[in-house]
């Protein structure tokens, strides 16, 4: 299959740019704007489309007939990678981190039920061998077992992911060409680099890119994104370490009701694990000064809805 032909139908592109007011953005001066990258599709979702484009193009060239990949029990990128793979006429496997929802079907979440329904084969794997799932040992058995998968990593960060979200970049340097800072969710960083990577640099101004890690303990991550970025990026660029709120999935009392609350104002819906910690680390730093007058601001709604009720 020639997978060109079939890109734009998948995914909605350019998804919509929308100006947000909120009487803290007069106070301080910041224009802010939301990408609303949720609209691409409704499960290859947000960054996901980005993420698994170049992959999938590479698979079929490569002739490979289905993708293999991990992810947790609520992972975006394993419902995504099924729809997708599907879309695309390949099949796909997944490999699951928690081995007691082997037999248990009726405790599988959403994405799971999500993902066997579009086609994905499920394996399910203990919490101790899905920490191997990168070791070279483990990589090879699949490699035997899955001669015609294309094996993409957790959350599909890799080069051609990065080659991808370059193309999300480019829709917002046409979309504001004035931008000056933006926020984006961080899990694997794969999203963020590609952003950093690919950002332009401005005229006149300086451009800052804050990756908002959903996870404690993110820096173990920076040696990976350093060498995803280059040693030549066009932007400054930081994570932001802070916002995590107790670690990946967790969402206190305080951040559930900043997310009903911005939901409510904006009628933008949120995901609980990704956009939330990122909208509510912009709004910290807002209120910290960190942001100068007249910041041009994009927040990246990178997805994350489907296993989300609708609002
Ligand atoms: C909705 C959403 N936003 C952001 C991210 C973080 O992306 P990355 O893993 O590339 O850092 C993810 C996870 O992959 C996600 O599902």
């Amino acid at each position: 299959m020639d997978s060109t032909k079939i890109t734009s139908p998948i995914a909605t592109i350019p998804t919509p740019l929308v100006r947000l007011q909120h009487p803290l953005f007069a106070l301080y001066g910041v224009n802010v704007w939301i990408k609303r990258d949720d609209l691409n599709h409704p499960l290859i979702q947000g960054n996901k489309w980005h993420k698994l484009k170049y992959n999938l193009d590479a698979a079929i060239q490569q002739q490979k007939t289905a993708l293999l990949t991990f992810g947790g029990a609520y992972s975006n990128h394993i419902a995504a990678t099924a729809c997708a793979a599907k879309l695309y006429g390949l099949e796909s496997i997944g490999f699951i981190r928690g081995d007691e929802l082997a037999k248990q079907a009726d405790k599988w979440s959403h994405t799971l039920q999500t993902a066997a329904q579009n086609g994905m084969q499920l394996h399910f794997l203990s919490r101790q061998d899905y920490r191997l799932k990168q070791s070279s040992d483990f990589l090879a058995t699949l490699v035997t077992d899955f001669p015609n998968a294309a094996i993409l990593p957790e959350g599909g960060s890799n080069e051609l992911a990065l080659q991808g979200v370059g193309e999300l970049m480019a829709e917002i340097e046409t979309q504001l060409p004035s931008w000056t800072h933006l926020y984006c969710a961080l899990g694997t960083g794969g999203t963020f680099s590609g952003l950093v990577k690919h950002a332009q640099p401005a005229a006149g101004a300086e451009r800052h890119i804050y990756g908002v890690a959903v996870l404690g303990g993110a820096a173990y991550l920076l040696p990976q994104i350093h060498e995803w970025i280059g040693p030549e990026a066009s932007v400054q660029w930081q994570l932001l370490e802070d916002y995590h709120a107790g670690g990946y999935g967790k969402l206190p009392a305080a951040l559930q009701q900043f997310k009903q609350e911005m939901e409510a104002r904006w009628q933008i819906p949120l995901d609980p694990v990704y956009n939330t910690k990122m909208l509510y680390a912009f709004f910290s730093e807002l209120q910290t000064g960190r942001l100068p007058a007249g910041a041009e601001v994009i927040l990246l709604h990178s997805g994350g809805l489907q296993g989300n009720p609708p609002l």
